[in-house]
């Protein structure tokens, strides 16, 4: 299949975009740095990269920023990247780029688990996965001909939690997270969530 791979360069896209190839995919590998190049947050920059792409199977975006603050310190800013960037940037991403889904073809999502099992200090980017989330289940009702959504909510990254020097221990590295990208490609679920192996919320 040929597959767009949005935020190719980030921990979990690059781990996305080297099981596809090892599976035979075909990958475009997209980020604001890469050309042609999207910047999700900007309507006209995702409209510029449909326009040059032409048909893939699936689009599969692994960016979108949200921020992390206790409710008390939340900024407006940090609510309006998070909506605009990992929320709205993904929306964007999908409802632009219907017609460049073949038939059968699939979007795939980033939510993540913070949309089941919440921490402290979450609250925006908790809305914004849940937000995702019911976005793929409502937009699973007018995809046409075959075409899926389906979103991916990754728990935390080894790699991430090891970055900003956390236990990385009880998490899956982005090769194990990269599965569940695959799955939701290769598979025939359509607005449902879909979880790391071992980490579907009880
Ligand atoms: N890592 C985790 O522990 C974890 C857990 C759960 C959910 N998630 C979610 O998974 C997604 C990816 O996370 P990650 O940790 O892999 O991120 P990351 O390492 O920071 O990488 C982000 C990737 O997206 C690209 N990107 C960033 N902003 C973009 C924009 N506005 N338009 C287009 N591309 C953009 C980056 O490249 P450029 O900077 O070159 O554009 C990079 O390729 C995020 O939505 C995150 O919330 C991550």
């Amino acid at each position: 299949m040929k597959v767009v791979v949005v935020g190719s360069s980030g921990t979990i896209g690059k781990a996305v975009t080297q099981l596809l190839k090892d599976k035979g995919h075909e990958v475009v590998e997209v980020s604001r740095s890469t050309k042609p190049g999207v910047n999700i947050m900007d309507s006209s920059s995702i409209e510029n990269f449909y326009s040059s792409l032409g048909e893939v199977d699936a689009i599969i975006c692994a960016a979108g920023d949200a921020a992390a603050a206790p409710l008390d310190k939340l900024t407006n800013e940090q609510i309006q990247l998070s909506i605009n960037s990992k929320l709205l940037g993904q929306v964007n991403m999908v409802r632009k780029g219907l017609s460049n889904v073949r038939p059968n073809g699939v979007f795939v999502i980033t939510g993540g688990m913070l949309a089941y099992t919440p921490w402290p200090q979450t609250s925006i980017i908790t809305t914004v996965n849940a937000g995702l989330e019911g976005f793929a289940k409502a937009a699973a009702l007018d995809l046409t001909d075959g075409r899926r959504i389906v979103i991916v909510h990754p728990p935390w990254i080894a790699e991430t939690a090891a970055k900003l020097g956390m236990d990385a221990t009880p998490w899956p590295n982005a090769a194990k997270a990269a599965e569940a990208y695959l799955e939701a490609l290769e598979g025939n679920m359509n607005g449902e969530p879909v979880f790391v192996e071992g980490y579907k919320p009880s």
